[in-house]
């Protein structure tokens, strides 16, 4: 049995660090385990230009606490009138990695997303051209498709042909829930990433919904069916380097969780790596890790490996931390309702 495993320094490719108190709060849980994550955009207002983007990551390294190494990687919100000229420089100046797609409606923060594909097409072709990854939150928000499908027919009427409409651009399809994204993602070529986060390989919606509900569990995508996990984790644990890790490590105040109507994401950061390695060791995969959460990226992102290393250790069940206090409230983290037995040493 497997006791001890070291892994490069890994990266989280979607991470939302929010702001301000927050911010402060949540940065150290991610600086601790991670070289670098790419950050998302979605704060209010969001973060659409260069300019924005520049200030947003020196408010981030700001806040880094003394002696603690971090690299926050940029990405632009992408809205209807995003300025392709403005992308350009922020991505020739090695600020930005990545632009991310919102439909309008789809999640938190998202107001200013995108309505109509065809007003992004010059933002686009510009990306395709320069090779700057479009991160995609992929769930259409017609009103008349049931929450538990709006990946899967995404994929079929937005993603696929804008992929086809749009050749050399780079796409990420973040977040993946479905047996179907995990096959779309599969089949790419080089130029198609898929992220999977941490409680979409650990839990399914009877997880969330029997028994009682659970609002620490309810992020978007939404959890699925329990068919769907399995081939998760079959993806996560291929090897295949279209998949790698994006936590999605989304913090809400504790109060905004536990409401009548619950924020959306599940704040994984502080235990992210220790569930993963017990999600691995139960697939019988541990050697497959340090390709999911430390390889696949950084090759994606066109980035360096990391350097460093980092070591888990497999004992008696570990006691996870509850929650984190922040200058913004308490923040529930993560606990997946069963024994992990990982934990970084
Ligand atoms: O659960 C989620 N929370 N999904 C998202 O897409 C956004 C995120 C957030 O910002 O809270
Ligand atoms: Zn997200």
């Amino acid at each position: 049995m497997t006791t001890e495993i070291t892994i490069t320094t890994p990266d989280d490719w979607h991470l939302h660090l929010r702001d301000g108190a927050m911010m402060e709060g949540v940065l150290p849980h991610t600086a601790r385990d991670f070289a670098r994550a790419i950050i998302m955009p979605n704060l209010v207002p969001p973060v659409v230009t260069g300019a924005q983007a520049a200030a947003y990551r020196d408010r981030i390294l700001a806040a880094l606490p003394e002696g603690m190494e971090f690299e926050p990687l940029m990405t632009l919100y992408l809205t209807e009138a995003t300025d392709p000229a403005d992308v350009r420089a922020a991505a020739a100046s090695g600020l930005v990695k990545a632009v991310k797609l919102y439909p309008a409606g789809a999640t938190t923060n998202s107001d200013s997303g995108v309505r109509d594909i065809d007003k992004v097409r010059g933002v686009l072709e510009t990306m395709a051209e320069i090779g700057l990854p479009l991160c995609v939150h992929g769930e259409v928000t017609r009103p008349e498709i049931d929450i538990f499908d709006r990946e899967a027919v995404f994929i079929d009427e937005v993603l696929d042909p804008l992929r086809r409409a749009t050749p050399g651009l780079r796409v990420v399809m973040e977040h993946i829930t479905t047996a179907e994204a995990a096959a779309y993602a599969a089949e790419g070529g080089d130029d198609l990433g898929a992220t999977i986060t941490v409680q979409h390989l650990m839990l399914d919606r009877n997880d969330m919904l029997v028994g009682g509900m659970r609002p620490h569990y309810y992020c978007l995508p939404i959890l699925k069916r329990g068919t769907h996990r399995p081939k998760l984790v079959e993806a996560a644990t291929s090897g295949s380097p279209r998949f790698f890790l994006g936590t999605d490590s989304a913090p809400h105040p504790q109060h905004k969780k536990e409401a009548e109507c619950c924020a959306a994401g599940c704040f994984t950061a502080p235990v992210a790596l220790a569930c993963l390695a017990q999600v691995f060791d139960e697939a019988d995969a541990l050697d497959k890790l340090d390709g999911f959460v430390s390889q696949h990226g950084p090759r994606f992102y066109g980035l360096p490996v990391n350097t460093g290393a980092v070591t888990l250790t497999k004992g008696d069940p570990v006691d996870l931390p509850g929650s984190v206090e922040t200058g913004a409230g308490p923040v529930a983290v993560f606990d997946p309702g069963r024994a992990v037995h990982w934990q970084v040493t």
